[in-house]
């Protein structure tokens, strides 16, 4: 039976699906780069993981996280920040939690002056008319307790502090997000002397690894507060849409051996997958892990065989289209004016005529060095479209919806 607790797909956010595709480059940089650099004292930046909305940012580090968990290492899990929230709180909460778990004792003054500073910045955050004068003592304590709990982590063995903070587009102050970023590059820059096996006194890196993920926009939030320094500090990655070879991937021990469920006489069946089904979905959700996750969880409700057909798989998404165009339009709606106007204006143009020439007529422009930084930002910054001799769309849902009649189903399903 396709029961409700054993749907493998999850339209949730921020919980890690069971059915995970794609994202090698992104987990390999964690497990092969960032995570041994970090242990061996190593410097690495902090990565920066940027994209429009349902691209999987937060999934992502979710996945890192559960891998770092595995490994016993200190992590905060996902700091989310609310529009108008105080990050600070937020953090400063978190860094408490891990002082729990490292097992500090306000026993010691100085740490228990520490603790007792930065209790009080997670209870009342800091307040907007002593901005001036707290601001500056908050984060000097953030950063001296996160300093701590990196020393902690240099002792244990094999230990990284991961500290994720996710929609940072949402930290709207620019005194405070200035202030982040500097002790975020500050804590992950920092060096401490250690005591080798032979005696020697070295300097070594924190075992601090941080990720931000949010939108595109935070990246001219943040520039414009720390110039072009901020620009190296962080390791930034704009995410595309997943590949169909990712998600065949993703499929694959569906179609072949079935994903396991209880049967009704308490042991196990598989609920199968026929490949058109697969083939249909990878169609429909055009890359987008949100649209993925969306077109699976409604194919599974679509019926009760023990096989996932295709017919179920559009019967399903006859629910889910409706959901599916709201998530591209809210893409599109966000754009600035100009930036929408040459989507629409390449999306116009058949695809072997996307030439940036063509795509500035089209928008009403006679030279295309009037539009060539609009380009610049969709591809660099957003990642919805490619550029080069012929610009191409990156965001594969996007151009679907303004191309074909997708998210309809046309005449040929
Ligand atoms: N690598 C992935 N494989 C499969 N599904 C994914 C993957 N990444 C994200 N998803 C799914 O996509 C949806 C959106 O992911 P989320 O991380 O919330 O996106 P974002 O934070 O970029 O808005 C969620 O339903 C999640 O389950
Ligand atoms: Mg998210």
């Amino acid at each position: 039976m396709r029961r409700s607790v054993d749907c493998p797909f999850s339209t949730q956010p921020d919980v890690v699906p069971p059915i995970w595709a794609g994202r090698h480059d992104e987990v390999n940089d964690w497990v092969d780069i960032v995570r041994p650099r970090r242990v061996d004292g190593l410097p690495e930046r902090p990565r920066l993981i940027l994209a429009e909305a349902g691209l999987g940012k937060s999934t992502l580090v979710g996945y890192i996280t559960e891998n770092a968990k595995e490994r016993g290492d200190l992590v905060t899990g996902q700091l989310r920040i609310p529009l108008g929230a105080d990050p600070l709180a937020i953090l400063a909460s978190a860094l408490l939690d891990l002082s729990g778990e490292i097992g500090f004792s306000k026993a010691d003054t100085k740490i228990g002056n520490l603790l007792a500073r930065v209790t009080s910045i997670s209870a009342k955050g800091v307040s907007v008319a002593m901005r001036e004068q707290e601001t500056p003592e908050a984060f000097a304590a953030l950063r001296e307790l996160m300093i701590r709990i990196g020393e902690a982590a240099a002792h244990r063995k094999d230990t990284v502090v991961l500290i994720h903070l996710d929609e940072v587009q949402n930290i709207t102050d620019p005194a405070v997000l200035s202030q982040l970023l500097i002790i975020l590059g500050d804590v992950t820059s920092k060096k401490i002397g250690v005591t080798t096996a032979s005696n020697m006194v070295i300097e070594r890196y924190l075992p601090i690894a941080v990720y931000l993920t949010g939108l595109p926009d935070f990246w001219d939030m943040a520039s414009a507060r720390r110039g072009a320094t901020f620009g190296r500090r962080f390791d930034r990655r704009v995410l595309s849409p997943l590949s169909d070879e990712d998600l065949e991937m993703a499929l694959q021990s569906f179609v072949l051996d079935g994903w396991p469920v209880p049967d009704e006489q308490g042991g196990t069946m598989r609920i199968g997958m026929e490949p058109a089904a697969r083939d249909a979905i990878l169609d429909l959700c055009q890359g987008e892990p949100f649209l993925f996750q969306l077109a699976g969880y409604h194919a599974w409700y679509a019926g009760d065989s023990e096989v996932i057909t295709r017919a179920q798989v559009l019967r399903g998404w006859q629910t889910a289209k409706r959901e599916a165009r709201d998530h591209v339009e809210r893409i599109l709606e966000r754009l600035p004016e100009k930036e929408a106007q040459m989507i629409q204006a390449m999306a116009t143009l058949a695809p072997e005529e996307r030439a940036l020439k063509n795509i500035a007529s089209e928008m009403g422009y006679s030279n295309s060095t009037q539009v060539a930084s609009f380009a610049k930002r969709l591809d660099a910054t957003r990642g919805l479209i490619n550029r080069g001799a012929n610009y191409s769309f990156r965001h594969r849902a996007l151009e679907a919806h303004l191309v074909r009649d997708w998210p309809e189903l046309s005449e040929d399903y």
